[in-house]
């Protein structure tokens, strides 16, 4: 096991943002977001970057071969089902990363067995070992996950990783698949297989938790203490359903309470805000108010008893001091008379790089233009500002040119939009039951994309009423779901560019195998 400095283990940090973060619905993420998420990550020092499925399709396949070539210092790794087709897949992708991993995995609980495998266990223990053999081509550095090991029989779970392991698996990883286990239950099934395996020192246990009953970090700190030294986990808990186990919180909770892990982990938690802003403006899944470490009310003190204690001395009510998670108290960033140098030096401290030239102009062009609105401009803001000038640099075919709404007491509510579709201008005007109805009837009169909205969200990206209002669809077409997002200090502007942005998105879609379902 590795020891730190301070002589404890290391624990390593395993994110799958990218990957399983990527399964929750309309998450799918180009290959440039995943490049500019990847870096944020680096820049964390994530130690392991789960960046995609590749055989999922030539999109995840193009994504992670990007990522891991540009990506230097943590390991970038793929999954893979336990199928010759896949690991050549993600042997393929991970060949430039500097270190790479294959991570492969098959289902070993009883129902996972016969119902969707239809493979007897004496199947799935040589398929996994025959992968784990496929895999050693490529790398020598391999994860075997056991999927819905949190419903599997302890003893098959023994038989099989105790063959994986001997077949070169270097890294053992527990998925509680469908969030079913409680904490001092699976943190003692971790103990159980260490202790009861012969060859468990040959490899580093992993658990890679779901958040079905809101219990993902709590089994996996459970874990931690029975043993398990890496832990998978996501972003602002993104994932599968109702999510995986949110890195900030895992990664908070044990450096706040060395006196009880015996390990801690290598991350700069100064970056945690950054990659949460810049995950949720990505995927368009926004973070709640009350969500530990990274909501915006987590260190938030409203209570006058609490502001009274916190002034006299913080530590009566804080356990965490906001800078470390990479919050400043003083967080007014730039304005109207802030000059290029000024605007490119603060988008550097965030960790904010340009591809080009010609995207700093954008962004620098968005930013007076939101000035010329907004009096004081925010990091948040200015996070927004990239997601959405990067938005309108890719060559997307449904544009917003202009709209007008006119909303009276007593009238209805019309909307006139100008699109730019594939370069030719179309008008259109439509009444509905407010300007943001109005808005998406007026776009629909011209797309007639038949999509349902499934969803519709408006946050303030900072406070007051001159924030810029941060606006989520969910869009629904023949079983395939996209996020739209859109940001504008006019939220029914916000609301428009966030439907049009759907739209492009669901244009752009690649048919997608899923990693978990169907027959290996
Ligand atoms: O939840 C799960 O079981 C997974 C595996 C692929 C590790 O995501
Ligand atoms: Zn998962």
């Amino acid at each position: 096991m590795n020891k730190n400095s301070m002589n404890k283990d290391r624990l390593i940090i395993f994110d799958t943002t990218l990957r399983d973060g990527e399964q929750s619905p309309g998450a799918s993420m180009t290959s440039d977001e995943k490049i500019r998420i990847a870096k944020a990550l680096e820049q964390m020092r994530v130690d392991v970057i789960e960046a995609g499925f590749p055989i999922a399709s030539n999109g995840d396949f193009e994504a992670v071969k990007a990522v891991a070539s540009i990506i230097k210092d943590s390991t970038i790794c793929a999954l893979a089902r336990a199928k010759q087709l896949d690991i050549d897949r993600a042997g393929e992708a991970i060949k430039p990363a500097n270190s790479g991993r294959i991570h492969t995995f098959i289902a070993t609980s009883p129902i996972h067995m016969e119902q969707k495998l239809r493979l007897t266990p004496d199947q799935v223990v040589e398929q996994a070992v025959a992968a784990v053999r496929m895999a050693k081509k490529y790398t020598s550095d391999i994860e075997f996950s056991p999927e819905d090991a949190g419903r599997s029989e302890p003893d098959f779970l023994c038989r099989i990783i105790e063959a994986v392991i001997r077949e070169g698996a270097t890294t053992i990883n527990i998925p509680d698949t469908v969030g079913y286990n409680i904490p001092h239950q699976f943190g003692n099934l971790i103990k159980d297989l260490i202790e009861r395996i012969p060859n468990s020192d040959k490899a580093i246990f992993s658990v890679h938790c779901h958040n079905d009953l809101g219990l993902a970090v709590a089994n996996s700190l459970s874990s931690v203490l029975s043993g398990a030294r890496q832990v998978e986990c996501t972003i602002n808990g993104l994932g599968e359903r109702a999510g995986n186990a949110s890195l900030e919180e895992i990664v908070m909770a044990v450096r706040t309470r060395q006196d009880v892990f015996e390990c801690n982990t290598n991350l700069d938690t100064t970056q945690i805000m950054n990659c949460s802003r810049l995950v949720s403006g990505i995927t368009g899944f926004a973070v709640q108010p009350n969500k530990a470490i990274v909501g915006a009310n987590a260190f938030a003190h409203e209570a006058g008893i609490h502001q009274d204690g916190i002034l006299k001395s913080r530590e009566t009510y804080e356990i965490m001091r906001a800078e470390d998670v990479g919050l400043s108290s003083n967080k007014m960033v730039l304005g109207k008379h802030s000059g290029r140098n000024a605007f490119k030096a603060r988008m550097a401290e965030l960790n904010i790089e340009f591809a080009s030239e010609e995207e700093l102009n954008e962004v620098f062009a968005n930013f007076k233009s939101l000035a010329d609105k907004k009096h004081e401009i925010f990091d948040e803001d200015l996070q927004a500002l990239v997601t959405e000038t990067s938005t309108e640099l890719t060559n997307e075919p449904i544009k917003l040119v202009s709209m007008s709404v006119c909303s009276e007491t007593g009238e209805t509510p019309n909307a006139t939009i100008t699109l730019n579709i594939d370069g030719k201008e179309k008008q259109s005007a439509a009444e509905g039951g407010g300007p943001v109805d109005a808005s998406f009837q007026a776009i629909e009169k011209i797309i007639a994309s038949g999509v349902e909205l499934q969803l519709y969200s408006v946050n303030n990206i900072t406070s007051g009423t001159d924030s810029q209002g941060e606006v989520t669809v969910r869009l629904e077409h023949d079983g395939h779901i996209v996020n739209g997002q859109g940001a504008d200090t006019d939220i029914v502007i916000a609301s428009a560019k966030a439907y049009v942005n759907g739209l492009n998105k669901m244009i752009a879609r690649e048919k997608r195998t899923h990693p978990q379902r169907g027959k290996v």
